[in-house]
């Protein structure tokens, strides 16, 4: 970080006031003249990297390298130039829930509020580009990056991605969608194929993308590692150049993912901007050595490349270096492991974990509780420097036993049990489960801290690698053991709750009916513990909601049943089409464990009169909701669309607008939803084109998508 700054301040005392870069020029003018004074070596200096998070500046020039960092959740552990971990740096900082928590809250001034935080944060540690966030459609429960990601929903994405890099965006620093595109699985991430229909593209996995760059502005993209139709994704010539760069007009940076380019011409010719990648960089591969190194200055210098295509993207990134104030090194300092950043995490975590089940209303917990079993080694562990690349070094991490110990009244005492060991390819250990059946025994509840785990060391990703980055889950099976302790604890304690966490959905079929209240607490960031205790405790009202589907078992899924997963000789076709998640289950009859959009509260809500007015190809969808129950809580009204009788095959619904809105008891309130033209078009394969087709469509409203309440039909 302070190497940064001591280098923009060389640089611009070394130009001081010849510095084109610090004249008012309109910024294109600004970036044709830089431009112009560059040698081709120096344009091409800036188009790969240079160290393992960064790409060389031109002092001589006043152009800074641009920094990069991981990740989607807080600024990652500060990386020397050759990826050794820095000491003596100050690099602990806020540790935000993942991507999934952020996307259970449905509320979308939290994804502005969480992108806030990040850009400060990076900001602060000298950063130019986050990143963040991965907005990948979970595709399937075993991707080891689920965690990262948002949801099966594009509209659920877009909606929570937008306030995300826009918060990021207005501190000044870039923010960088990934991975570009149709990254959904882990096993043979840098080497699979993946098919699927024009359709799927469009309707599923690409929207998150195109508003991210359409309306959200975002200043860069991240190309995936997979193929895509048989061309790698960080040179995809329809991805990048037709659709990014043509269609939506993206005019910031295209960066590969680490070692995801393999081919100097197509990279210069496909849309690639900038080659980043650690391991080729090592003294075998050094940087000079890259596909977008100086190969690129001899093709020019043959007249085998026209310099206009290297100037194309130099613009580029001199365009958001403009944007950003980096030029001129103008940038004010950030703000970093402030308090407020704290509450932040902490107000997601809140919002973000979901009540699954609550029978005989055994949450919350009240003051009659005098004493707490905890059980389960995830109540003791800390998550931040899991999972892969989105590692954080946390200034603290408030575990779920210590939410509980520093949140219950004085006079209840919680015991710990370890109940299960995260050791790789463990199984039930009887003398932990007795332990642990013991201490439910003499405890009013026993709450059970399980789930899935983070592969926790970055280099040994193998241990214990569920959640994790390059490895995906192999089954949705409980791992340690858990299955045969919960069944232990409940027999010794009916009033049992079992706090799940990790990146989705888990096979609960052993124990699900015997268990009466369930909690998915994701990976809930530093605030965690204290989110989830507080929620226990019945000091915030849960207002979390699904934001992918929970299967009961792995074969009930679409990839799975209908789709290839993951895939043959190293291909993978996506036959499920655009039947991904409940557009699958709902379409085809089978029913999840828990549906999407689901989440229970401590109040209820009642969701009715549901009115539509049509406005050109829009509607606007009125409803009523009141807070039928004793206590203040927010409510997610979902809104549906359903196609009584498509020409071609579309899902019986798919989620078209939504929000969330706070109530206090007996409150109510008429809220407007604005259904677009969008919402009503599918995409045409035959046509090659989004279509708004005549006819009548349901509008189904409720707070989950199996708990519709109202319903109403209109003519389009
Ligand atoms: C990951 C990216 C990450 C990059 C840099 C890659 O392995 O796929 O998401 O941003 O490494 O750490």
């Amino acid at each position: 970080m302070n190497s940064k700054w001591i280098y923009i301040a060389l640089c611009t005392l070394s130009i001081g006031n010849h510095s084109f870069a610090q004249k008012k020029a309109t910024s294109e003018q600004t970036i044709e003249k830089l431009l112009q004074r560059m040698t081709l070596q120096e344009k091409v200096q800036m188009i790969h990297a240079n160290s393992s998070f960064a790409t060389a500046g031109i002092p001589r020039l006043g152009i800074p390298p641009l920094i990069m960092s991981d990740g989607p959740h807080g600024v990652r552990v500060e990386h020397g130039n050759d990826w050794i971990v820095d000491k003596n740096v100050n690099d602990s900082g806020t540790y935000l829930p993942t991507g999934n928590t952020l996307a259970a809250t449905w509320n979308k001034s939290l994804g502005y509020s969480f992108g806030t935080v990040l850009g400060k944060e990076a900001k602060y540690r000298g950063k130019d580009v986050i990143l963040g966030p991965g907005i990948n459609i979970i595709r399937t429960p075993l991707n080891g990056r689920n965690f990262e990601y948002l949801s099966e929903d594009p509209l659920l994405i877009s909606k929570m991605v937008t306030g995300y890099i826009k918060g990021v965006q207005d501190q000044g620093i870039s923010a960088c969608v990934k991975h570009f595109a149709a990254n959904n699985q882990e096993i043979q991430r840098t080497s699979i194929n993946v098919q699927m229909s024009e359709r799927a593209l469009r309707e599923i996995y690409l929207p998150g993308f195109k508003t991210a760059v359409t309306e959200a502005g975002v200043n860069t993209i991240m190309g995936a590692y997979n193929k895509f139709r048989g061309q790698w994704c960080s040179h995809n010539n329809y991805l990048l150049n037709q659709i990014l760069k043509k269609e939506w007009g993206f005019k910031g940076i295209v960066i590969s993912d680490w070692g995801a380019v393999h081919n100097t011409t197509e990279a210069l010719m496909n849309g690639t901007d900038i080659e980043m990648g650690t391991d080729i960089g090592s003294p075998a591969f050094p940087y000079p050595q890259f596909y977008m190194a100086d190969t690129v200055v001899k093709l020019v210098q043959n007249g085998q490349i026209a310099e206009s295509i290297v100037n194309d993207k130099v613009r580029r990134i001199l365009r958001i270096m403009h944007k950003t104030h980096m030029l001129g090194g103008k940038r004010i300092p950030g703000a970093y492991a402030t308090k407020t950043h704290q509450q932040v995490a902490q107000k997601i975590a809140e919002e973000g974990i979901v009540l699954l089940k609550n029978e005989r209303n055994l949450l919350p917990l009240t003051n009659t509780i005098q004493s707490i079993a905890v059980i389960g080694e995830n109540a003791v562990r800390k998550n931040a420097m899991g999972g892969g690349s989105s590692q954080v070094k946390a200034t603290y991490e408030i575990t779920p036993l210590v939410g509980l110990q520093q949140q219950v009244p004085h006079n209840t005492t919680i015991t710990y049990s370890k109940g299960y060991s995260i050791v790789r390819n463990a199984t039930a250990d009887t003398s932990l489960i007795n332990e642990a059946v013991a201490a439910a025994k003499k405890a009013d509840v026993a709450i059970i801290v399980g789930g899935w785990v983070h592969g926790y060391d970055y280099t040994k990703w193998s241990d214990n690698a569920y959640d994790a980055e390059d490895t995906d889950k192999p089954d949705m099976n409980m791992p340690f053991g858990q299955d045969a302790l919960i069944k232990a604890v409940i027999q010794a304690n009916p009033n049992t709750i079992v706090v799940l966490m990790g990146g989705g959905a888990i096979d609960m079929r052993q124990w699900i009916h015997q268990v009466p209240a369930i909690v998915q607490a994701w990976y809930p960031g530093m605030e965690g513990g204290t989110a989830l205790a507080r929620i226990l405790l019945g000091k915030v009202n849960p207002s979390g909601k699904l934001p992918m589907s929970f299967p009961k078992q792995l074969s009930d899924c679409g990839a799975h049943k209908l789709g290839e997963y993951p895939g043959k000789n190293g291909e993978v076709r996506y036959n499920e089409d655009i039947f991904v998640g409940y557009r699958y289950y709902d379409t085809y009859g089978v029913t999840p464990q828990f549906a999407f959009g689901h989440g229970l509260s401590y109040t209820q809500f009642n969701i009715s009169g549901l009115s539509l007015k049509k406005i050109g190809k829009q509607v606007m969808a009125s409803v009523t909701i009141r807070n039928t129950g004793t206590m203040a809580g927010a409510e997610v009204i979902q809104l549906y669309v359903n196609e009584v009788k498509p020409v071609v095959k579309r899902p019986t619904k798919e989620l078209k607008a939504f929000e969330k809105v706070f109530l206090a008891p007996g409150q109510q309130k008429q809220v407007q939803l604005l259904l677009p033209a969008e919402a009503f078009e599918y995409y045409s394969d035959k046509d090659n084109k989004f279509v708004h087709q005549p006819g009548k469509y349901w509008i189904l409203a409720g707070n989950s998508s199996d708990k519709i309440t109202a319903k109403a039909a209109i003519q389009l």
